[in-house]
């Protein structure tokens, strides 16, 4: 039995409902599209939702509608998806990073207020902050957003992972902190719809820009039309977009899992909770949860401490594998990939994201996940933290 660190559940109601839809008139968008879109800012307390077909799309559609473009500075932290930084460089902006704070692995407020000081000095301020909530436990967006009115600058959540999860009292999603937030739907994720994301704003003006550039820059509304042109089925290409509509039978197996989110964040934090009371021990330090959050848990990250614990850690995660079983890292620093170091980022630049990428590691996390799987993955995590 091979048993990885995250997957998808599908049970027979999701099939019911793909199945409708793809016996039904529509296909491509129709009424579950608007459906999952509708259920989805109702979920997390959003005013607009926009579904596209990846977090990917989602993400380069909202660097496009917060009007990052060539002239535009971009940050991010090294230890996430490359697509977060990606979506910058689809635009033609600069991309920088922000190492992560030690205990939480999230963007470090202390680092990001160092690096806008020194930046506001030197007149390099960026104009768009994505942070990542990773593994599902929320930034502290309300300190960001004190940040961000200080030194003018926009935000965009990447909550690829956290669907699901609160802050302060409020679902990540409402984007109340943000200009935007970004969902991904990819089968390891909170939900899935086989491939797919999605866009939350509050903001009307942003959610028009998400269609038109989701949508090959098309409107088919009247009332927004540039030019007067009579003619019947007329449509206007106002900008450059791209094709990243979800499609409907993506969208019907999104309204059904939706309906267990919280299920699977209750089971996920129900594992989450044993891995913590059972691995105490001082070699492994685990992520912070940050005040006043309740994590989704996408992933449940440990870090191993002490010496040699790089190889310890290369040690666990190669043992469980000869055993099927498979431990993630996430993620190895976006800045250290060929394609980054290119651009001229090198080794030592974030020392917390690059030490953080050498001894993490990911343990099975998902709905499904046996007793009897997490003791084996327990035992040999506790029985193998020396160096032999
Ligand atoms: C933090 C983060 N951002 C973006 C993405 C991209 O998501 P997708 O695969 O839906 O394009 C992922 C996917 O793994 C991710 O983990």
């Amino acid at each position: 039995m091979i048993i990885p660190y995250g997957k998808h559940k599908i049970d027979s109601k999701d099939v019911k409902y793909v199945q409708k839809s793809l016996k039904s008139k529509f296909i491509t968008q129709g009424p579950a599209v608007k459906k999952f879109e509708k259920n989805l800012k109702n979920k997390v307390e959003s005013k607009y939702c926009v579904a596209v077909n990846s977090a990917t799309s989602a993400l380069h559609i909202s660097c496009l509608a917060l009007d990052v473009n060539k002239k535009s500075l971009v940050w991010t932290v090294p230890n996430t998806f490359v697509s977060t930084a990606n979506s910058a460089l689809f635009c033609g902006a600069k991309i920088d990073f922000v190492d992560i704070d030690y205990k939480n692995f999230n963007i470090s407020l202390t680092e990001l207020k160092k690096k806008l000081e020194k930046s506001k000095k030197e007149k390099k301020l960026p104009s768009l902050i994505i942070v990542v909530h990773l593994g599902g436990n929320p930034t502290l967006a309300m300190e960001i957003k004190k940040l961000s009115q200080r030194y003018k600058f926009k935000i965009l959540e990447d909550a690829s992972h956290s669907l699901g999860a609160n802050y302060y009292g409020k679902k990540v999603g409402c984007s109340i902190w943000s200009d935007a937030t970004v969902f991904s739907f990819h089968p390891v994720k909170m939900i899935t719809t086989a491939e797919g994301g999605a866009v939350m704003t509050n903001n009307k003006k942003i959610y028009k820009k998400l269609r038109l550039f989701s949508s090959n820059g098309i409107t088919k509304n009247k009332k927004d039309f540039l030019i007067n042109v009579k003619q019947p089925n007329y449509y206007e290409q106002q900008v450059l977009g791209y094709n990243y509509r979800m499609n409907e039978l993506q969208a019907a197996l999104g309204i059904s899992q939706l309906t267990k989110l919280h299920k699977f964040v209750k089971e996920r934090n129900v594992i989450a909770n044993y891995y913590r009371e059972k691995l105490i021990h001082k070699k492994i330090l685990f992520q912070e949860i940050n005040k006043n959050t309740l994590s989704s848990y996408h992933l449940f990250i440990i870090r191993i401490l002490g010496k040699n614990n790089k190889k310890i850690r290369d040690k666990i995660l190669l043992g469980l594998k000869k055993k099927k079983i498979y431990l993630g890292i996430h993620y190895y620093p976006v800045h250290l990939q060929p394609y980054y170091k290119n651009l001229g980022f090198r080794r030592g630049n974030f020392p917390i994201s690059e030490d953080y990428s050498d001894t993490a590691m990911s343990l099975p996390i998902y709905s499904g996940l046996k007793k009897k799987e997490i003791d084996k993955i327990i035992n040999y995590i506790l029985n193998n933290l020396d160096e032999k």
